[in-house]
């Protein structure tokens, strides 16, 4: 497995790939990485000839007052679990070398103005200018994210099509703790009672999951995940919203495909979880 840490280097190795008609799969990370992403780079690994994984914490996908210092890093161990995997290339560079100042950026007004977009202004503008760069870096044919940051994937998908990238975009199931809890870089935050605590984040999908019916008054269905939310002392509720699975806009009614999404504070730990409805057809 080869490391890269300049964007020449990276450009290099994935151009001789592409000439000798090799196909790649891309699989963009932050680091500290779990068995939710372990599952993205597996499944890279089946459906490609070359697997790339990126380690790098973007800095500008964060708001001064958020995590960024504190956010967890152990790069040898990234680099263990991704061999163990079979990636071909990790791409782990400086935030010196992805940007300096003054730098272009991609955004996207739309679906980045509801829920997680809502809370984090500036955090999908980060999340589309590091995704195309490395797009543009690395040429990959797949590239693979998981349902776990619904919106994410949602907006990806929008600005790959929007924008004429050449890249398949692959959406992932959630991979989940034994008791519920979304597996997540942030649950290191987590004291051992505030980890008792998270997997109501879980419940209230299920009982979201239950409940949910054609037809039904979205504000129901937000009320009674709501109320099993607030069975947690712990847990502080940000956002529950139903929004149309393809523009991120609230609905009223299940009257269509839907995300159903949240965010909830466990103390200082903001922790995200959602679930996908598809309408029955008639
Ligand atoms: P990060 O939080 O490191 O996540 C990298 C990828 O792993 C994302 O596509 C995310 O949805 C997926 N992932 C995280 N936890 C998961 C879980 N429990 N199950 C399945 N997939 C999971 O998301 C980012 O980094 C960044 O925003 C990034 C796309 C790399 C841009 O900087």
């Amino acid at each position: 497995m080869q490391i890269a840490t300049t964007v020449a280097e990276a450009k290099h190795i994935t151009r001789a790939w592409k000439r000798e008609g090799q196909t790649i799969g891309l699989v963009p990370t932050m680091g500290y990485l779990h068995e939710g992403h372990a599952s993205l780079i597996e499944r890279a690994r089946r459906e490609n000839d070359r697997v790339v994984v990126s380690v790098f914490l973007n800095p500008i996908q964060f708001a001064p007052t958020e995590d960024l210092d504190r956010y967890p890093r152990d790069f040898d161990r990234d680099c263990k679990l991704c061999e163990e995997i079979g990636a071909d290339l990790v791409f782990h560079p400086d935030p010196a070398e992805m940007y300096h100042d003054p730098h272009a950026y991609v955004n996207i007004d739309l679906l980045s103005d509801t829920m997680d977009g809502a809370a984090r202004p500036i955090h999908f503008k980060g999340v589309c200018t590091v995704v195309s760069k490395l797009f543009n870096i690395t040429q990959p044919d797949n590239a693979y994210f998981g349902q776990k940051d619904a919106q994410q994937l949602a907006i990806v998908k929008k600005f790959v099509e929007d924008l004429n990238f050449d890249v398949k975009v692959n959406g992932c199931p959630i991979v989940r703790e034994p008791d519920g809890l979304a597996k997540s870089s942030r649950n290191t935050y987590l004291s051992p009672e505030e980890r008792a605590a998270a997997p109501v984040l879980f419940r209230a999908v299920q009982r979201g999951r239950e409940i949910i019916a054609p037809n039904m008054k979205a504000s129901e269905l937000e009320a009674q995940m709501k109320a099993v939310l607030a069975e947690e002392p712990l847990a502080d509720t940000e956002y529950v919203t139903a929004v149309d699975a393809l523009t991120m806009q609230p609905v009223e009614t299940i009257d269509r495909n839907v995300l159903v999404a949240m965010a909830v504070r466990i103390g200082t730990t903001r922790l995200i979880d959602n679930f996908s409805y598809e309408l029955p057809r008639a």
